[in-house]
């Protein structure tokens, strides 16, 4: 018979069972489920509600079903209906009538918001130190890269040059503010919703405040309807899972393209690239790509739960059971794509003589050139038409505007004097934009320092 079964006076089809039951994926939350009834159990036995015999026994029962579990010792039948009546039932076969007692004052409504939140917080915590990595490599990279040229774009255009450095500084910045939302997240989900029951409370005298800091949570629920049908901290994990996967996979897109024999910028490891089994020159960025593709089934996963939460009346409702296929596969997809890509990232190597030829060959100092020229008294706007004009020109001849002489930058303005070849050189270009948060070696190193510091104390 069914935990539950004592008004039923019939059982369900196995098809039905199969339908409803949750086992099959929440089981990952044993752990969980398990000290959080060791706390339960214990705040019971604080109050007078359970003898302390009776508390020992479930303990002992709970630490055995712990470990037996993380042994692989214990399967989880496909007809278990989930991991809470899965963990009560076999305690109950370990240690008799005290099993029995483990679930006074308490739902699987609470419990399930309790095993979720602590997942969910645990979830944040590997998040952020996966991020941090990936921010320290960043850093590291962006400090031996201050100096190297490259092309800054705009609609895939060649531009303005920038460094190396900063260019990937960009990506620092992105990651970093994923790790403050990753930690609302966290926070969002540091409240203990025990003692809410299925919906209403409970007339047993438990002591709410000790079993939330037994288990390490900042704060009680307030409301007992809101602490059993609150989902807000998985929508905003997985917002931050969501914006987080938007940003790797705009990484993903620059490795894509800067591995191409077009670009050049950049080759990726063998060990993170896969060929052709038709076309013998092939290595394909796979990884890349797919992480670029997974970007989609994340934001898939924060669409199903804000769809499956919005229609819902209070409290509890059978819908929410589908909370956790949406979280953990949004948590597992953003947990592999940041271990990929960051070991993909440190061992590319990146090809610093093609970036920097690139930023010469694409007329990206054109808006010095013009600068320049606003220096000697020409009107910016006249000083725009004559580099246009010179532009084309340079395309004309296939080269760039350095490789003029005087004589014929002259024809075009009579203000250009032999300095302007300092002027627009790529590096002076860089090295004039020393404005914070600008390109300038100088610039980009302060930025790093300043990244270093707010990582240290995050
Ligand atoms: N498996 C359920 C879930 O994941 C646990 C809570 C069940 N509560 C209930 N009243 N049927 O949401």
């Amino acid at each position: 018979m069914k935990l539950w079964g004592g008004r039923f006076s019939k059982t369900t089809s196995d098809f039905v069972d199969d339908f409803h039951s949750s086992i099959s994926f929440d089981k990952r939350m044993y752990a969980q489920d398990i000290t959080g009834s060791m706390a339960h159990a214990k705040m019971l036995c604080k109050q007078g509600i359970i003898s302390k015999a009776d508390e020992q026994a479930i303990l002992t029962g709970l630490e055995g079903i712990l470990s037996d579990m993380q042994a692989g010792k214990i399967d989880f039948p496909a007809d278990s209906e989930d991991i809470h009546m899965l963990v009560e039932s076999i305690l109950t076969q370990r240690i008799g009538e005290a099993g029995k007692r483990l679930h006074t004052g308490r739902s699987r409504n609470d419990q399930v918001a309790l095993d979720v939140r602590m997942y969910c917080k645990d979830t944040c915590d590997e998040t952020l130190s996966m991020l941090r990595e990936l921010c320290e490599l960043l850093l590291e990279l962006a400090k031996k890269h201050a100096n190297d040229i490259m092309p800054g774009y705009t609609h895939l255009q060649r531009a303005q040059p920038i460094t190396l450095g900063h260019h990937l500084m960009a990506y620092f910045e992105m990651f970093r503010r994923d790790m403050i939302r990753v930690a609302h997240a966290k926070e969002a989900a540091d409240t203990c919703p025990l003692g809410s029951g299925a919906l209403a409370g409970t007339t047993y005298p438990l002591d709410r405040e000790f079993t939330a800091k037994e288990l390490g949570f900042a704060h009680v629920s307030m409301n007992s309807l809101d602490g059993v049908s609150d989902r807000d901290f998985l929508l905003d994990y997985l917002s931050a899972a969501s914006i987080g996967m938007m940003h790797l996979s705009r990484f993903c897109e620059e490795l894509v393209l800067w591995s191409s024999l077009e670009f050049g910028f950049l080759t990726l490891d063998d060990g993170f690239a896969t060929g052709s089994s038709m076309m013998p020159q092939k290595k394909n960025p796979d990884m890349a790509e797919l992480t670029r593709g997974k970007t989609g089934r994340v934001y898939g996963d924060l669409m199903g739960l804000l769809t499956v939460m919005k229609g819902l009346p209070l409290a509890y409702n059978k819908d929410m059971q589908e909370d956790k296929e949406a979280f953990f596969d949004g948590r597992d997809t953003w947990l592999k794509c940041l271990h990929v890509f960051t070991q993909m990232l440190a061992t590319a190597t990146f090809r610093l003589q093609n970036m920097e030829k690139s930023a010469n060959d694409g007329f990206a100092n054109a808006t010095d050139c013009a600068d320049y020229l606003v220096k000697k008294g020409v009107p910016f706007r006249d000083a725009h038409a004559v580099v246009g004009k010179l532009v084309a020109h340079c395309l004309g001849e296939s080269c760039a505007i350095d490789a003029l002489s005087l004589e014929t930058l002259k024809t075009f303005s009579p203000a250009f004097e032999s300095d302007v070849y300092e002027a627009i050189s790529l590096k002076t270009c860089v090295s004039a934009r020393n404005i914070i948060g600008g390109p300038a070696p100088e610039q980009v190193l302060r930025a790093i320092e300043a990244g270093e510091n707010w990582l240290k104390n995050f």
